[in-house]
């Protein structure tokens, strides 16, 4: 048998470089060898966006572009939004009744954003439960393997117990998935910390090669090498780390290396060739996306195709649920 994997990214809007080179690369490639459900998960958006969801729609849009440009094949996967499936919301429901509030106050993700996030109101039932709806989305699907970034952990643990948790009470239903920490390389942002689009350093996967080179230029570089004829080490300077990324020539990255070292190349001629990089690695990637973009009537087959195949799974496993709690059944 063929082992399932899910996973899911939130709607938050158009994706960056960072997520292609971490969890998109990897995802295309297990595509190949496992029944992969990926899921647009909306609900989650709505969990910290309540406020304004006015951007939701528009987000799932430009996700799901991006991921049919990256390689995400709908012949080979399933793609989905959360809210097509709405198994997700009763499987969230009946998770709940079993989740002990001090699995939930005690993880890590909640204690750090109740603290750092100051421009929203996440002191809410919702908020709280996010793990839940997270354990509901792979539950579902009998997952055994999901693959995320280390900063999902606390969550995917929470997961595993929720479904022992289910079994000892209900009977062995729910497989305890595993984690696949997607090994990460390092992209740094345009100011040199970790791309993100809340820092508004990230180089998009939409971005045209005129944008990208707008904000590859002006990219922070060794801050000690501040002449042409300083000497610089590239171990200090982002623009490297993204070399090391996208640059797939190894003579050309020695001798980058090295010019770095000896004032051999300026910071400019390096930065040009990255953008040369980067305009091969993603000039196949953006034709594919405008492809997309101009066929909206595809986009809703995909979506819709890929919620009949998620729910035939996910019904599956939700009458499994109800029939285990012991409901009164409706004939
Ligand atoms: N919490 C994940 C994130 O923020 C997104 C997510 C929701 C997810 N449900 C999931 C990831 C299920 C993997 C599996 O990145």
């Amino acid at each position: 048998m063929v082992q399932r994997v899910f996973s899911g990214m939130r709607p938050t809007g158009k994706l960056h470089l960072g997520h292609l080179a971490g969890a998109l690369t990897n995802w295309v490639k297990l595509q190949e060898g496992y029944q992969c459900f990926y899921s647009i998960v909306d609900w989650h958006a709505l969990m910290s966006d309540y406020a304004d969801s006015s951007m939701i729609a528009e987000n799932c849009r430009e996700v799901l572009l991006d991921w049919l440009a990256s390689g995400l094949d709908p012949e080979k996967c399933v793609i989905f939004v959360q809210s097509h499936v709405p198994q997700h919301a009763e499987l969230h429901l009946a998770l709940s009744m079993i989740s002990p509030l001090g699995w939930l106050q005690r993880c890590p993700t909640y204690k750090e954003q109740i603290l750092n996030i100051q421009n929203k109101d996440l002191s809410t039932y919702a908020f709280l439960g996010y793990p839940v709806l997270m354990a509901a989305d792979i539950l579902l699907y009998k997952a055994e393997i999901v693959p995320v970034g280390e900063d999902q952990s606390a969550h995917l643990e929470i997961t595993r117990e929720m479904a022992r948790r289910f079994n000892s009470f209900f009977g062995n239903i729910l497989p305890e998935p595993q984690i696949m920490l997607t090994p990460t390389p390092k992209v740094p942002g345009t100011d040199g910390r970790k791309m993100s689009k809340s820092y508004g350093n990230s180089i998009n996967i939409a971005d045209t090669p005129s944008e990208m080179w707008n904000k590859i230029r002006p990219m922070i570089t060794d801050p000690a090498r501040e002449r042409r004829t300083d000497p610089g080490d590239p171990e200090k300077c982002p623009v490297w780390d993204i070399h090391k990324v996208f640059n797939n020539n190894e003579e050309e990255k020695v001798e980058i290396f090295s010019g770095c070292r000896t004032a051999g190349i300026g910071c400019v001629d390096c930065k040009k060739k990255l953008q040369a990089h980067i305009e091969r690695v993603m000039g196949p990637i953006q034709e594919k996306r405008s492809f997309y973009e101009k066929s909206p009537d595809l986009l809703t087959d995909i979506l819709r195709h890929g919620a009949r195949k998620a729910e035939e799974t996910a019904s599956l496993t939700m009458e499994e649920v109800i029939r285990a709690l012991g409901f009164f059944r409706r004939g």
